[in-house]
């Protein structure tokens, strides 16, 4: 049971705040400034991921959320020119319930634990190539600031008043829960404890006065935000469960606990007894990071794009947004929601002992090839399993075999002993199919492979703009296997550049696989940065050459200009991608276990 009694009201009455809050709907996403808007949207954008507990090391779920905030925010950075403004920021979640118990059973001061765990998360993020450009923790002065200025606008609007809060509270998701989402369950003495539904974590009994945001009135104000968007969370289906929770009343929220019980946080601005909810806290760090409340914030609140798990979508789509317009700024522009990483089917938890390390992970299989694994495996929609030989499996056949195989074949020596970018023979491979005549040697397939090649960076950016970032790639993998068919259907080390009837043909065979190579590097640099440099490099594309603006794919089929043709390739830098299946001895140890 939750119960909350008013005992006394702050600043102006709930009523006036409600009609305030139904004329300024419009305002905010309204379509009368659509365009304006949209230009502002392309200039600049701001991708967040959340800000990680430092209770614990971090572990493969943490990484892969922050993985997906930097390759959505790669992809942008290549589809704009240089001009456009990318801000990505990550960060550490230091105060609240969860890490002052953390600190107490470790012996060591909350202070101490956060600076630990939070060079673990940084190191971990430079190491796995995270392309932030912003780091912020929960206990820097500026975010106090913040903090602290958001409550007073809360207050000073009337949305906080002090009450008597009585339920369940979990300190592991710090969060309330009414009795319908408790159970009891057996805990390791024998008694039943009682647990939350969802996460089974312990949760206790609460009953303190506190202060409390007037969430209630928000209902009307976020259907209307979700009914007007409905890309506003993606994917759709978790778009759709929070409109499912808007279908019920919205309790008010308690957004502060006892200083005696909860110290390790920010105070609430001139009552020193109470200490802020450490998820209003944690949420304002997405505004700290642009500046707030200095007004520099303003030119990128409107283009905020959240990544978040699926564990924290009450959070940042309803109370947040709800926090939000109760301050008076607009929702955030998207919320882009995943799933969860389970090991060998179960849950990753330190109790059960099978979280993986994410560190252990990027060495064995090197960075680009567990960011690779991890995008190209992970579907936001549903949870994930993760097991040592699927990841051995994975990069095995799709960027050694596959991707390394084909670069391979129309670089190595014996086949392309020039070294260059042949030259494209416009009579061997007629734009028009269907043909006929001697020198005519492109197949109905061949036909099929450009024409997938060519919408290929069309597929793939719808794809990241529905976050189905692994459909990109899948998409990706799908054309190499085709490009492979390519070769194997016209096996180039049959045909002998001394012959005139073969060499045309041998060249275009080799021009089409290496813009085929060349698709596909591109495409490739969000997700595996340091691979599509090789790749690209031993083709001799350039710096300059590698925006999305730039990708004209075999220009000569189309009767353009090719400037690759004839030009020499790169230096030849080894396997693009080594096998892990005969390199790695762990992987004898993992196959026995
Ligand atoms: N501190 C809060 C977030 C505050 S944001 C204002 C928090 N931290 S967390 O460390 O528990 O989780 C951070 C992110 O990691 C969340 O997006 C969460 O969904 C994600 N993951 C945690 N475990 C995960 C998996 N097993 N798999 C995938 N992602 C996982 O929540």
């Amino acid at each position: 049971m939750l119960r909350i009694s008013v005992l006394r009201l702050l600043g102006r009455s709930g009523a006036s705040r409600v009609s305030l809050l139904q004329d300024s709907g419009p305002r905010h996403y309204g379509s009368s400034s659509l365009g304006a808007r949209d230009d502002a949207r392309e200039a600049r954008a701001y991708f967040t991921t959340p800000i990680f507990y430092v209770n614990a090391a971090p572990h493969i779920g943490h990484l892969y959320s922050a993985l997906l905030a930097d390759a959505l925010c790669r992809y942008r950075r290549l589809r704009l020119p240089s001009t456009a403004a990318t801000r990505f920021s990550t960060g550490t979640d230091e105060h609240g319930l969860k890490i002052q118990q953390a600190a107490a059973s470790a012996g060591v001061a909350p202070t101490e634990l956060c600076d630990r765990v939070s060079a673990q998360f940084q190191q971990l993020f430079r190491e796995a190539g995270i392309s932030s450009t912003d780091f912020i923790r929960t206990t820097e002065a500026r975010h106090r600031v913040a903090v602290q200025h958001f409550w007073e606008v809360l207050e000073d609007r009337g949305l906080l008043y002090k009450g008597l809060y009585e339920g369940w509270y979990c300190a592991s998701d710090e969060c309330f829960l009414p009795e319908a989402k408790v159970t009891q369950q057996l805990g390791p003495s024998g008694d039943l404890c009682p647990v939350s539904l969802e996460s089974g974590h312990p949760v206790s009994w609460t009953k303190e006065e506190n202060y409390i945001f007037r969430l209630s009135q928000f209902r009307e104000p976020l259907q209307r935000w979700l009914r007007g968007d409905p890309q506003a969370i993606t994917p759709e289906p978790f778009h759709h469960a929070v409109l499912q929770w808007l279908e019920e009343e919205l309790p008010d929220l308690s957004v502060s606990r006892r200083s005696s019980h909860l110290h390790w946080g920010i105070p609430v601005p001139g009552d020193d007894s109470q200490t802020i909810y450490v998820w209003l806290d944690a949420l304002v760090n997405y505004l700290t990071v642009i500046g707030y409340p200095n007004a520099e914030f303003e030119s990128w609140w409107p283009v905020t794009s959240h990544i978040i798990g699926k564990d924290i979508l009450k959070f940042h789509a309803i109370y947040w947004p709800a926090l939000l317009l109760g301050a008076g700024m607009s929702p955030p522009h998207r919320i882009y929601v995943h799933s969860h990483w389970t090991v060998c089917g179960q849950k990753m938890s330190k109790s059960l002992g099978n979280v993986v390390d994410p560190k252990t992970c990027l060495d064995r299989y090197t960075v680009d090839g567990f960011r690779y694994f991890l995008l190209r495996q992970g579907v936001p929609n549903w949870d994930c399993d993760y097991y040592d030989e699927k990841v051995v499996r994975l990069l095995d056949s799709e960027l050694a075999d596959a991707l390394g195989g084909l670069l391979n074949r129309c670089t190595a020596n014996r086949i392309n002993p020039s070294g260059t970018y042949p030259v494209f023979c416009t009579t061997c491979f007629p734009r028009e199919p269907g043909l006929m005549g001697p020198s005519i040697r492109a197949q109905t397939e061949d036909y099929d492979l450009v024409s997938a090649v060519a919408t290929l960076p069309k597929q793939v950016a719808d794809h990241y703009d529905n976050f189905q970032i692994y459909k990109a790639l899948e998409a990706v993998s799908s054309c190499v296997r085709q490009t492979n068919g390519f070769l194997q259907r016209h096996a180039p080390w049959k045909l002998n550049w001394e012959s005139p009837v073969d060499a045309p043909w041998l060249g275009t065979v080799l021009h089409v696989a290496l813009e085929c190579l060349r698709v596909f590097g591109t495409l490739l640099q969000p997700v595996t940065p340091s691979l599509a440099d090789k790749l690209l490099s031993r083709l001799g594309v350039s710096a300059t050459e590698r925006g999305l603006g730039q990708l004209y794919f075999l220009p000569r089929f189309y009767g353009r200009p090719c400037p690759f043709e004839g030009r020499r390739l790169g230096p030849e830098t080894g396997l693009l991608f080594p096998r892990l299946d005969q390199s790695r001895a762990w992987l004898v140890k993992a196959h026995r276990t």
